[in-house]
């Protein structure tokens, strides 16, 4: 196969943020693209998501996935269409998942790519609801905390990706009561007339502790934690004996310059006999077939209500990043580069 003069661009980490990253961490570059070797395919990237995670992946740590390196495209789960095949079993056209995203074309090895049904479903709901985020709220609320016929559930980030799905699984295996928080009264609404939520805190409105108190008068059953801090002290103090907590995400805590100090109220944990256990979808990712084939049919049946936030453009992916750690997403933020 001969080369190609396809240019595409890519983002790449050009410094390392102390606190919070801002714009001038990344940089757009534009880059020659090859094409594919026998056994590969090109893909031509239109949709990648933009995680929390990846802000710990800015700092030079080893941690559960490797820092990005200075000077090198960044990486991250993104789906795209198949331009080019050296595969039989990938033809042109196919559309495909794959963790090469921050960058609008990619030559991928066979075995990098899954190739995904978008009879079932939009090629971009396999970044959300049918991607990682989902299976994270999925795990959550029946296996790292299982919820039970009748119980009280609290879900911090809520109006988020993983949030917002695990409010809605948790009513559908059984809560009688589901609680959600979000920042403003905009997302508060908007859990509980769109995402089906029976009540919203809003931890920018004054203290967690009280505002639970008003709501869940009984305590609560299980509590879902993508936000750490302020959040998992106030659930600590509702939770009911028994109580399971799924520790999925410490956000409040991903752009802290000291350590971030536990909740003081830990001892709660044993008068009230609790379980905390946290979760890393990566142990998982076994579960994904059945649990794509549960969860395309509620959202095919409607039981399952999603919302993105949509930002356009490669150049834009450092924008969308950012905002996702300061709340600009309702539902799952992504970023659409091509259509
Ligand atoms: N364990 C795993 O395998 C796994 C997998 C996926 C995600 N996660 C974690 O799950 C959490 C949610 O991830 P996601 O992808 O679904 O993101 P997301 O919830 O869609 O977006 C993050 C949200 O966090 C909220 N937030 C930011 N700073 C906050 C603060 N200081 N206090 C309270 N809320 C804050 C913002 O909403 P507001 O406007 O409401 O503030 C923002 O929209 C993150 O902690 C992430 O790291 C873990």
């Amino acid at each position: 196969m001969s080369d190609s003069t396809i240019i595409g661009r890519e983002i790449r980490l050009v410094s390392r943020p102390v606190g919070e990253p801002g714009p001038e961490n990344f940089e757009v570059v534009e880059v020659a693209v090859p094409q594919p070797a026998r056994g590969q395919i090109l893909v031509r990237n239109t949709w990648m998501s933009v995680d929390p995670y990846m802000r710990g992946r800015m700092d030079d740590v080893e941690s559960y996935m490797p820092p990005f390196q200075l000077g090198v495209v960044m990486d991250g789960s993104a789906v795209g269409e198949v331009v080019a095949s050296g595969v039989a079993e990938i033809p042109v056209g196919a559309t495909v998942s794959h963790f090469q995203g921050w960058r609008e074309y990619v030559v991928l090895n066979a075995a990098e790519a899954i190739v995904v049904d978008t009879t079932i479903a939009r090629p971009q709901d396999y970044l959300g609801a049918l991607g990682t985020t989902g299976l994270t709220a999925y795990l959550a609320v029946t296996e790292i905390a299982p919820v039970r016929q009748g119980d009280t559930v609290f879900v911090s980030a809520a109006a988020g990706a993983v949030g917002s799905v695990a409010g809605q699984l948790a009513r559908k295996f059984g809560a009688a009561r589901v609680i959600g928080s979000a920042g403003g009264p905009q997302k508060g609404r908007k859990l509980v007339e769109d995402f089906g939520f029976d009540a919203a805190v809003d931890y920018r409105a004054g203290s967690l502790t009280e505002q639970l108190a008003t709501v869940a008068p009984e305590g609560i059953d299980v509590y879902v934690d993508n936000v750490g801090g302020d959040h998992l002290e106030a659930a600590l103090d509702a939770m009911r004996v028994h109580g399971r907590v799924a520790l999925v995400g410490m956000i409040s805590g991903y752009n802290a310059t000291e350590p971030v100090p536990g909740p003081g109220n830990i001892y709660v944990a044993a008068t009230k006999r609790l379980t905390l256990r946290g979760v890393l979808v990566s142990d998982h990712l076994h579960r994904f077939g059945e649990y794509i084939g549960d969860a395309a049919g509620w959202l095919a049946d409607g039981t399952l209500h999603t919302e993105e936030t949509v930002v356009e453009g490669i150049e834009r992916a450092p924008e969308a990043f950012l905002g996702v750690l300061r709340g600009a997403n309702t539902g799952k933020m992504l970023v659409r580069l091509a259509s």
